[in-house]
């Protein structure tokens, strides 16, 4: 029987004919369970002698099924990994990295941050009072019209700068502050290689007493060198905005830039006007914002816009559009 059954079990030719082969020998009908069964006729003093006859074949029928079924499973393995060399170096998974705009808006926070600018926040759906008449915009000003704002049903808009931040912070915290608000803006703009309806600007404010135009400049023009290097020459263009007085818009030369004899417009600024924190102090009903006793500057720019000239990306369009192509480069 021993045998009989240790060569069935080396014949067996898949995990099958294995389990089959355990089924006749030692399963519940097995030849050798029907020996055994046998045992309770075995006189007294075969007994002992019988037994472990028994008992060694059950353990080489049992070890000779385990053997079978290894081997039969590592030459499965085999052939599964046949041709595979499994030492060859694996194929790199590419990590992604943060996108562009977020990148280069990191960067200027951190550059804020270490003069003492916090950061702030606003809702993108705004009232037209924060987005307008508290920024002492004019009823008639073109940039209210719907052809250039989002309008929502109920009156409310998309706001169409970063400045409503300023509004905001100023409505819930008393002077001096201090602050950045990077986030998106929207406007009705056809999108093409320059114009995108939603990008992004960072905001800055600056209120205590006796901030100057001096200090204006000096905290812009610090920050635009950590940007964009030493070398870098500045010129505030006289402009005009409803809520700065006076305005400025800044332009930049730096060799960095690629064009190191090109004026480049990069921010527009100004002295926060008194209109502004009167609007604000009838909002709060105090006289928090003293125009006798605060002065204050503002300035914004465009991060798409700084980004697009830092890297020489020449349409804007593919800020948008993840493409790997475009991202793996930053
Ligand atoms: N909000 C202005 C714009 O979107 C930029 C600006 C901000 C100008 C703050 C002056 C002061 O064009």
């Amino acid at each position: 029987l021993r045998t009989e059954a240790l060569a069935a079990i080396a014949g067996a030719a898949d995990e099958t004919a294995v389990e089959q082969a355990r089924i006749k020998y030692l399963g519940q009908a097995g030849a050798l369970t029907v020996v055994s069964k046998g045992m309770k006729d075995v006189s007294k003093e075969d007994k002992p002698r019988i037994g472990k006859l028994l008992n060694d074949v059950r353990t080489a029928v049992t070890a000779a099924l385990d053997e079978r079924k290894a081997a039969l499973l590592a030459s499965a393995d085999a052939a599964a990994f046949a041709g595979v060399d499994v030492t060859l170096p694996g194929t790199a998974s590419r990590l992604g990295s943060l996108h562009p705009i977020t990148q280069l808006q990191d960067r200027a926070i951190q550059i804020f941050r270490r003069m003492g600018f916090a950061l702030a926040d606003g809702p993108d759906i705004e009232t037209e009072w924060h987005c307008f008449d508290a920024l002492n915009t004019p009823k008639d000003h073109p940039a209210r019209n719907e052809q250039d704002t989002f309008y929502m049903p109920d009156g409310r808009l998309l706001r169409t700068h970063t400045s409503t931040i300023q509004i905001r912070t100023m409505e819930s915290s008393a002077p001096p502050i201090r602050i950045i608000a990077p986030g998106a803006a929207y406007r009705r703009d056809e999108v093409d290689a320059t114009h995108l309806a939603q990008f992004n600007q960072m905001e800055g404010l600056y209120v205590a007493e006796g901030v100057s135009v001096a200090d204006l400049k000096g905290t812009l023009e610090f920050f635009f060198r950590e940007l964009f290097g030493s070398d870098a020459q500045f010129r505030f263009r006289p402009h005009f905005f409803p809520f700065t007085e006076p305005s400025f818009e800044v332009d930049i030369k730096a060799t960095a830039l690629g064009a190191a004899d090109k004026w480049l417009e990069i921010a527009g600024c100004g002295m926060v006007d008194p209109a502004v924190f009167e609007s604000i102090n009838s909002k709060r009903g105090d006289t928090a914002y003293d125009p006798e006793k605060y002065t204050g500057f503002a300035f914004g720019f465009g991060l798409d816009r700084l980004a697009m000239i830092m890297s020489g990306t020449p349409d804007i369009r593919y800020f948008t559009q993840n493409d790997q192509r475009f991202l793996a480069q930053f």
